[in-house]
C-alpha cells in the first residue's frame, strides 16, 4: 500500500507532500440535509458546490475544453497577456490564495509568470482532486511551497503562516466563480475575503460579462452534452450516496439566460409526473418542474467594481480581452 494512502478511508493523505494541509471538509451529512431541504423548498432547488465530486471536477474540466464555453480560454489568454501589469502589482515573492482552486490550472500562469512566488494555497471543496492537484504543483514548482485546505471556500478560514511569510498577499479568484452567489452574497464573500485577505491584500478575479444572451446561452448547452452530463451527475450523486430512489432518465438538462436577473440559469427538469424517494421521505414533481441547480450572473465592469467598492475594495483596475467576452478585475483591501 502506498504511503500516501489512509488505511483507515482509503482517501489520500496530503501532510506528506505540501507545506501545509488542512481538512475541513464538510460532513457528508449537509449533502443529504441540503437535499431534503432543497427538495422541500418551492421551487426544488440545490447548491453547484454539490456539482463537483470527482466526476463532476472532471466533467467541469471537460467543460472548459468545449468549443461553446468561451470562459476558460479567454480568461487564461487575457491572464497571460497581464503578466507583466500583475506583476508590478503582486510585487515580488507573492502568497497567492486560491478560492475554488480545481484542477489549479490557471494559477500556473501566475506561478511561472510572476516574478517568484513565495507560496500558494489552494482551497477548494472536492478533496481528492484538490490534494491530488497541489501534489503535481509541489512536483513541479519545488521553490514555491504549496499548501491546501480542504473546504467550502465560503467558509471561515484562517489564512496559515506560509502565507504570510514574504511579499503581499494576492487573492485569486478566477472562472467566474462568484458568478455563482447572487450579487448580494457575493458583496457578503468579498468583505469577507478582504479581511481574511488583509490590509495590503490584493484581489484578482475573473467575472463573466454581460453579453448576446446567443453566446450565453451556447456556453451553458454545449454541442456534446458535456454541460447537461454535469448538471445530471447531481442526480447520480444522490442516488449513489445518499440512496435517493429516482431515474435519471426521466430528467433533463435546461438552461438559459435571464436577462431580467442579468444570469445563466442551470435546472433540472422532470419530463413526468413523478415521486422521488429520499430519506424516508416523498417528493412528488409534476412535468415540466425543475430542481434549480445552478446561478451564473454576469455583470458589467462598472457594475462589478462598484459591487467590490461596497465591500470593502478599492476596484484598482480592470481588464477586457478584445472582444470583451470576459473581465479581470484587481482590487485593492481598503485601508483608511
Ligand atoms: C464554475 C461557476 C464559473 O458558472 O460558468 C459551467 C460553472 N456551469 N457550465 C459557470 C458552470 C455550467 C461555472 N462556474
Amino acid at each position: 500500500m502506498p504511503k500516501s494512502i489512509d488505511a483507515k478511508n482509503n482517501r489520500p493523505q496530503a501532510a506528506d507532500t505540501l507545506a501545509f494541509f488542512q481538512d475541513l471538509e464538510p460532513p457528508a451529512n449537509d449533502f443529504l440535509q441540503d437535499a431534503v431541504n432543497g427538495l422541500s423548498a418551492t421551487p426544488k432547488n440545490m447548491s453547484p458546490k454539490y456539482f463537483y465530486d470527482q466526476k463532476g471536477s472532471q466533467l467541469f474540466d471537460a467543460i472548459c475544453d468545449t468549443q461553446e464555453y468561451y470562459v476558460t480560454r479567454t480568461e487564461i489568454d487575457l491572464l497571460k497577456s497581464l503578466i507583466p501589469t500583475l506583476n508590478k502589482l503582486a510585487g515580488p515573492n507573492a502568497a497567492i490564495v486560491e478560492y475554488g482552486s480545481g484542477a489549479s490550472v490557471k494559477v500556473r500562469t501566475l506561478l511561472e509568470g510572476l516574478d517568484h512566488v513565495s507560496s500558494y494555497l489552494a482551497i477548494d471543496i472536492s478533496r481528492t482532486h484538490l490534494i491530488n492537484a497541489c501534489r503535481v504543483l509541489a512536483d513541479d514548482y519545488p521553490d514555491i511551497a504549496i499548501g491546501a485546505i480542504c473546504a467550502d471556500f465560503t467558509a471561515p478560514i484562517v489564512l496559515p503562516p506560509m502565507s504570510r511569510e514574504k511579499g503581499n498577499v494576492v487573492g485569486f479568484l478566477p472562472g467566474s466563480t462568484i458568478g455563482n452567489f447572487a450579487p448580494k452574497e457575493a458583496g457578503a464573500f468579498l468583505a469577507r475575503a478582504a479581511k481574511m485577505l488583509g490590509k495590503d491584500g490584493s484581489l484578482l478575479m475573473g467575472v463573466d460579462l454581460k453579453k448576446d444572451p446567443a453566446i450565453l446561452n451556447a456556453a451553458y448547452n454545449d454541442k456534446q452534452g458535456i454541460t447537461a452530463a454535469f448538471n445530471l451527475n447531481l442526480l447520480t450523486r444522490m442516488r449513489g450516496e445518499l440512496g435517493a430512489k429516482l431515474d435519471q432518465n426521466t430528467f433533463c438538462h435546461k438552461a438559459f439566460y435571464n436577462d431580467d436577473q442579468g444570469r445563466i440559469e442551470m435546472h433540472l427538469q422532470s419530463e413526468t409526473d413523478q415521486t422521488v424517494h429520499l430519506d424516508g421521505q416523498e417528493f412528488t414533481f409534476s412535468a415540466g418542474e425543475t430542481i434549480h441547480t445552478e446561478n451564473s450572473y454576469k455583470y458589467g465592469l462598472e457594475e462589478f467594481a462598484a459591487l467590490a467598492e461596497t465591500a470593502g475594495f478599492r476596484a484598482k483596475h480592470s481588464w477586457t480581452d478584445p472582444e470583451g467576452l470576459f473581465s479581470l478585475h484587481w482590487l485593492e483591501v481598503h485601508t483608511e
